[in-house]
This record gives structure tokens, C-alpha cells and sequence, in this order.
């Protein structure tokens, strides 16, 4: 009896023996693929990675800083701009928008692009005039007649052509010129009628000796100032004037510090869009292809919105009824103020040079 138990015992000893066996081996003839199965998928996964690294590795950051709001002519381009170079290229650039000052006053930016610490700017030409002195030409007043007549000067040799090659001799590239608008006053003491107004008025300029002679034709105390500084300065009476576009003045409520606005379109304020050259001449040609596709893109557009976003911030000034009196500059006034402006062509002929003044003059008199 006792023989039968251990024999019985034995056999099923064996048995679960064998069956245990066959399970581990059972499990082992399954975990072996599952195993390179998923040394598999983690080496494609790894791949993947590799990929996705070697690409982001590759990706070509494009930093662009303004000093606008982003709802502004300027402000909106540049953001089209991103959206455009990002979806044609792929994703093989990214562009990063840096508005409002961020990380540069355009005085500075310049500076950067030629270290190539920025890929693009678009500070206005009369920033540009610092490097460059020929490109005050914009800031002659009652220089243009209309956004047309500065489109054609920007497409004619002899004044485009001229300001976009000397660019080269500071590692710059000129791109593009997108336009803003016309510069209108404000001041917060009385209206600004006849030349006279101006007597003793502190005005901020933008960086150009130009813009500063345009004021003291009329007897008025320039003071340039960064574009970051306008606001602070008008609220605590540092200047009591200032000129700008009318998307500038109500993106940065100047309209709510100021009493008086004349409505003079006496100025073009328009920006160059620049690259540093090194840069964007080392861009694979498709990409750069591609970017330039998404520029002119942008530029096509600011031409045909950059009038009509202005006249909506003028709608908007006007709603918010922060200002005593807007006033619309009549003829009379108009030619009382040309005619007290125009010293400043003759007093630049030398620096700006004779032939570019002489070819905006052709212009305006067209
Ligand atoms: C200014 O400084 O007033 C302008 O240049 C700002 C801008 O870029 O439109």
C-alpha cells in the first residue's frame, strides 16, 4: 500500500514536473519574439528619436525682433511671416517673434543682427540712418504724396536700388519694405494748426537727424527716444509731443496722454526689413526659396492692409474720446507747413547726398 502511495506520489511529482517544464518553455518559446519584438520597436523607436533629434538638431531658428504691438501693420506682418516660413519650409524653420521691445529697442538691433544675435529686424529707416545716413530720406517732410509714391521710390535704382546695396558694407541684408503708414501730431498743451504752434513744444523723435531739423524748422525742441520710453515720457511731461502713425499711437494709448492730434500725414514711417547677410546667404536655397516666398507674401499683404489698419486705429482714437480735438490739417495750413519744413532739404544735401534728395524731390512733384 504503502509502495502503491509512493509510486503514485512520484508519478505526479513527474508529471507537474513535466507540465511545469512545458509552460516555462511554453513561456519561453513566447517571450522570445515578444522580446525582439519589442527590442525591435525600441530600437525603431530609438530610431525615431534619433530622427526627430537629428532634425530638431538641424532646425533653423530665426529670431525677429520689433518694437510694436502685435496689432499693428508691423506686428501682424511679422507674425505672417512666421506662419507662412514655418508652413513652407516644413517645419525646417522656426521663427520666433520677439515684439513690443522684448529683446531689443531698435536702436540696438541693428547691433544684433550684424552679430548675428537676431536673424531679422524691421526697425523703421530712420532708425536705419544711424548706420546709414542716406536712408533719411523717408523722413523728409511732405516727401510723398501717397504709400505709392515710396513704393516707387523703393523700386527705382537710383533711390532703392542704391539704399539696399550700400547695406552689404555692415554685413546687412535689406529683405523687404514693409510699409506703416503716415505719421500724424499729437500734443498735450493746444492744437497744432499753423508753424507757429510749435514754438517751444517738446517733441520725441525717432533716432534721425532729420526728424530732429523737421522740428526745429518750426522752432519746436526735438528729443529722440526709443519707442519703449514714448509713453512714460509723455505721461510724466518729460516731451509734450510726439508723431507717429496712427496704429503706433493707439496700440501704446499715446492718444491717452496727449490733448490735441492734427491729422498732418506730413512723414512716411515704413521699415526695412533686414537679415545679416552671412546668415542667409549660408541657408540651404531651398529653404531660403522658401522664405523669401513667405516674404514677399507678407510684404503683398502689409501694402494692401497697412493703409486700412491705420484708419481703423483712427476709428478707434475716436471712439475712445480721450483727446480734446482732432484736427484735419486744411490746405492753407498744410502749405504754411511745407513751406517752413522745406530748409531741411537743403541743409541735408551734402550728408544724404544731392542725387538721392533731388530723385524723392522728382517724386513728390510728379
Ligand atoms: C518709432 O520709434 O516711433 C517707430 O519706429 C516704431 C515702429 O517701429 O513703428
Amino acid at each position: 500500500m504503502l509502495k502503491n502511495w509512493i509510486w503514485i506520489s512520484l508519478s505526479l511529482i513527474l508529471v507537474m514536473g513535466l507540465i511545469v517544464g512545458c509552460g516555462a518553455r511554453s513561456q519561453d518559446a513566447n517571450s522570445e519574439p515578444e522580446q525582439e519584438a519589442q527590442s525591435e520597436s525600441n530600437s525603431s523607436s530609438d530610431d525615431n528619436n534619433k530622427a526627430t533629434k537629428a532634425v530638431e538638431a538641424e532646425k533653423i531658428v530665426i529670431k525677429f525682433s520689433h518694437v510694436v504691438a502685435e496689432d499693428t501693420p508691423k506686428g501682424k506682418a511679422a507674425n505672417m511671416f512666421k506662419e507662412l516660413a514655418e508652413q513652407y519650409t516644413e517645419g525646417r524653420v522656426e521663427v520666433e517673434i520677439f515684439p513690443n521691445s522684448q529683446l531689443y529697442n531698435d536702436d540696438d538691433v541693428l547691433a544684433a543682427v550684424q552679430q548675428n544675435n537676431v536673424q531679422i529686424a524691421a526697425p523703421s529707416t530712420s532708425k536705419v540712418s544711424k548706420l546709414f545716413p542716406e536712408w533719411t530720406i523717408f523722413d523728409f517732410p511732405f516727401a510723398f504724396n501717397d504709400v505709392a509714391s515710396v513704393q516707387d521710390a523703393m523700386e527705382s535704382e537710383e533711390i532703392g536700388g542704391k539704399l539696399f546695396n550700400m547695406l552689404s558694407e555692415q554685413k546687412l541684408l535689406g529683405l523687404a519694405m514693409w510699409d506703416n503708414g503716415f505719421k500724424q501730431m499729437t500734443l498735450d498743451d493746444h492744437p497744432l494748426y499753423m508753424p507757429d504752434d510749435f514754438d517751444g513744444q517738446q517733441f520725441r523723435v525717432m533716432s534721425s537727424k532729420v526728424l530732429e531739423a523737421q522740428f526745429e524748422s518750426v522752432s519746436a525742441v526735438p528729443t529722440p527716444m526709443p519707442f519703449s520710453e514714448v509713453y512714460s515720457a509723455l505721461e510724466q511731461g518729460v516731451i509734450n509731443g510726439q508723431e507717429n502713425t496712427l496704429s503706433n499711437i493707439y496700440s501704446k494709448k499715446f492718444h491717452e496722454v496727449q490733448k490735441y492730434m492734427t491729422i498732418s500725414n506730413h512723414g512716411y514711417l515704413g521699415y526695412a526689413v533686414i537679415t545679416n547677410v552671412e546668415f542667409w546667404n549660408g541657408l540651404p536655397d531651398d529653404v531660403r526659396e522658401q522664405l523669401e516666398k513667405a516674404l514677399n507674401e507678407t510684404t503683398q499683404w502689409v501694402r494692401e492692409n497697412g493703409e486700412k489698419l491705420n484708419q481703423e486705429n483712427l476709428e478707434k482714437i475716436i471712439a475712445d474720446d480721450m483727446l480734446k480735438e482732432i484736427h484735419y490739417l486744411t490746405d492753407d495750413q498744410k502749405q504754411a507747413w511745407v513751406e517752413a519744413m522745406n530748409v531741411v532739404y537743403d541743409e541735408f544735401e551734402e550728408e544724404v547726398g544731392a542725387d538721392l534728395i533731388n530723385a524723392v524731390k522728382a517724386l513728390r512733384d510728379k
